[in-house]
């Protein structure tokens, strides 16, 4: 019978542990990857749930010069005082929808995405009332289908109305910028494809007569395999956090990535409990025999996804144990086999894996997902401890 002591901080019912110092490694190892570009860190979703604020700080201290993030709220909330960010990093926020603070973000001197007349028409009334020019990216749909302006008509337009209100100094296009479909996909036809109409747009707009700063389309996984796509700045979000968009292009390590998030709970109770006794709710998993229990007080509330019940794999006391039964909203169960940890036992969900712990990446084929949603998924419920500040 083994016995691992409680942690230090065995206090907690749970932590995520977000270590700095891997952050900025990865982000020096991406700026390598792009040597000639600048660096847009994204710290969307609260830096795919790793903290926007300190992730932030961290990589502009590794050289990142721009910040990324998707609400105009977000971005605001990055260039407050209380964030403790340099005054001149460049902070970018492309998700708008009509009536947003588009003041607020002109005199935040933020850059603004716009892919439609609306926006421009409302970037351009803000700018005029603050007295103060706005910066704004114009972003081309190359093939995505998501957000960004179509090609041909819409764009010579959107283009054209852009340097109409650059004239009367009320904006300047500072960008031109689109995103990929499939980057994480080596050799697909649509990569080269978009980068085709990526060149297309960019040069008829500047044929137009736009002088933008940079021209943008890098995610992560073309930042780490496609140097053709890295133009003027790359904006890698999950590989920053050091894990592989997709692991048919890599491990993390095969890009000299390290995860930056490890989760891990303190065991609320181990108990003994004979075979044939039913698990959580449902039943779904029954004892094959006299064993012992332990009770993890994590759950789906907190971002574990329940449809990883019966297959995510914790690690315990230096064994990889597997969810047995239902992930309830606050807590789940492994099977420990007959082995009894000391209450505050620790139990590591997902971590970089060189203390033999699960990755994201093993939770994500778990739940049938990408490690994307695990990390970003885990709640406000769970601290955040950053290390190696
Ligand atoms: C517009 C935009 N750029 C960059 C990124 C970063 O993507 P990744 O995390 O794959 O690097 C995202 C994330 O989805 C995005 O929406």
């Amino acid at each position: 019978m083994s016995e691992t002591p409680a942690r230090p901080d065995a206090a907690l019912r749970a932590r995520a542990e977000i270590d700095l110092a891997a952050l900025r490694a990865n982000v020096r190892a991406l700026r390598e990857r792009a040597p000639g570009a600048a660096l847009m860190a994204v710290v969307k979703a609260d830096a795919y749930g790793h903290g926007a604020i300190p992730c932030a700080r961290a990589a502009v201290e590794a050289g990142a010069t721009w910040l990324g993030t998707a609400t105009p709220q977000e971005a605001l909330a990055l260039r407050s005082a209380a964030a403790g960010l340099p005054d001149d990093v460049r902070i970018m926020c492309w998700l708008w929808t009509p009536g947003g603070p588009w003041r607020e973000a002109v005199e935040a001197r933020l850059d603004v995405s716009v892919s439609a007349p609306w926006a421009l028409t409302e970037v351009v009334e803000a700018a005029r009332a603050a007295g103060v020019p706005a910066r704004v990216q114009l972003k081309a749909d190359t093939g995505l289908g998501r957000n960004g302006c179509q090609p041909g008509a819409d764009w010579d337009e959107l283009v054209a109305a852009a340097l109409r209100a650059e004239a009367e100094g009320l904006l300047r296009v500072t960008g031109l910028w689109s995103h990929f479909a499939r980057a994480d996909e080596p050799g697909h036809p649509s990569i080269a494809a978009q980068l085709t109409r990526f060149r297309e747009m960019t040069a008829q707009a500047e044929r137009q007569g736009l002088r933008p700063e940079v021209r943008h389309i890098a995610n992560s996984p073309a930042t780490l395999t496609l140097p053709d796509t890295h133009f003027d700045l790359v904006r890698p979000g999950i590989a920053m956090y050091g894990v592989s968009p997709s692991p048919e292009i890599g491990t993390p390590a095969d890009f000299g990535l390290r995860p930056v998030m490890t989760l891990a709970a303190s065991l609320a109770l181990v108990k003994q409990v004979p075979g044939g006794h039913g698990v959580s709710y449902g039943h779904h998993y029954t004892t094959p025999g006299e064993t012992t229990l332990g009770l993890v007080p994590l759950g789906y509330a907190d971002g574990i996804p329940r449809h990883a019940s019966s297959t995510g794999p914790v690690l315990v006391d230096g064994k990889w144990r597997t969810v047995a039964g239902r992930i309830a909203m606050d807590q789940f169960v492994v099977d420990l086999g007959g082995d009894r940890p000391g209450p505050g036992a620790e139990a590591v969900l997902f971590g970089p894996g060189d203390r033999g712990e699960p990755t994201a990446e093993d939770w994500a084929q778990a739940a049938g997902t990408i490690a994307y949603e695990i990390v970003t998924r885990i709640g406000s419920r769970v601290p955040r401890v950053y290390v190696n500040e």
